[in-house]
């Protein structure tokens, strides 16, 4: 394996930065240079420097997705850490639904940022579609959800598309009750109903662009993505996020174990049950 320089270090530091906006502290020299050992490897290139050089000039889009797959932590499970559900279900699906029946709103948008293999976006279809099933509620159609996965790296998504899942993926945090009812085991894999897959749009976006194309959304779910980025690209981030909640309305999800006390000044803390959800400041109304 090639080791890398302290220089090498920092171009590939910078340059991944630059790229996906996740920040690497000088400890982290070993995780790159053993996450991008494989890359170099197969590049016949003969230096850390050189493949810096090569991302640069950006005659190789493939090389520039492989350091990304190979730099992001794509660590997902289903309805992970369950108190987002647990709201969706309780505080937020029962608002949505008298609203649309008073002919307040024609529907809900929600935006899962940074979605990984799909986990996040499609317990979220599971969800609404249950709560529809069992409160038997046909005036409101499953359609009016309108959900959005997006992620930096092509093969979560391509992952997230397919709907299949291997037999360990399945079992993190899906109780059988989902897993029965909206899964068929093909072999290896556990496959996604149709149904639920087509109630998911994806798309390949990274966070550090601008969000004006993406419309506006009743409920972000940004959760473990920013962990990884500075102090600085994560006032950025949820600056950008505030611009595209719906107010006065709009809500935030992120990670249970996220440190989210920069942002006190912009949301407003909610609490219910053992789960937290934020709106944004002076606005917030559920
Ligand atoms: C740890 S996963 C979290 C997945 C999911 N939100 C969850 O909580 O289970 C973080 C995801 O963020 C994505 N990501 C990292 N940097 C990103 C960026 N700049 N733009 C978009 N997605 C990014 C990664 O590719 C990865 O799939």
């Amino acid at each position: 394996m090639h080791s890398l320089t302290s220089r090498e270090f920092e171009l590939m530091r910078d340059y991944i930065e630059k790229e996906c906006g996740i920040a690497l502290s000088k400890d982290k020299t070993y995780l790159v240079e053993s996450r991008l050992s494989g890359i170099l490897a197969q590049s016949g290139l003969d230096s850390f420097e050189q493949l810096y050089y090569r991302l640069l000039s950006q005659k190789d889009r493939k090389m520039k997705e492989e350091v990304i797959d190979a730099i992001t932590t794509n660590e997902t499970l289903w309805f992970r850490d369950k108190t987002p559900w647990i709201i969706l279900e309780e505080v937020l699906l029962p608002k949505y639904i008298e609203e649309m029946r008073e002919k307040k709103r024609s529907k809900v948008r929600i935006w899962s940022a940074g979605c990984s293999t799909g986990q996040e976006p499609y317990s979220t279809a599971m969800c609404i579609d249950r709560y529809l099933v069992r409160n038997n509620i046909r005036d409101i159609s499953p359609d009016s959800f309108e959900i959005l996965g997006t992620d930096i790296s092509r093969t979560v998504l391509d992952i997230a598309i397919a709907g299949r899942y291997d037999n360990i993926s399945i079992m993190r945090g899906l109780d059988s009750e989902y897993k029965n009812r909206y899964f068929t085991n093909k072999g290896r894999v556990w496959e996604l109903s149709k149904e639920i897959r087509d109630r998911v749009q994806f798309g390949q976006f990274n966070l550090q662009s601008s969000f004006i194309t993406l419309g506006k959304f009743d409920i972000v779910f940004c959760r473990y993505v920013a962990i990884y980025f500075s102090s600085e690209l994560k006032r950025q981030l949820f600056d950008k996020i505030i611009r595209v909640l719906n107010l006065p309305d709009g809500v935030l999800f992120v990670g249970n174990s996220e440190i989210f006390t920069d942002h006190r000044d912009s949301f407003i803390r909610k609490e219910h049950g053992k789960g937290v959800y934020y709106g944004v400041k002076g606005h917030s109304g559920v």
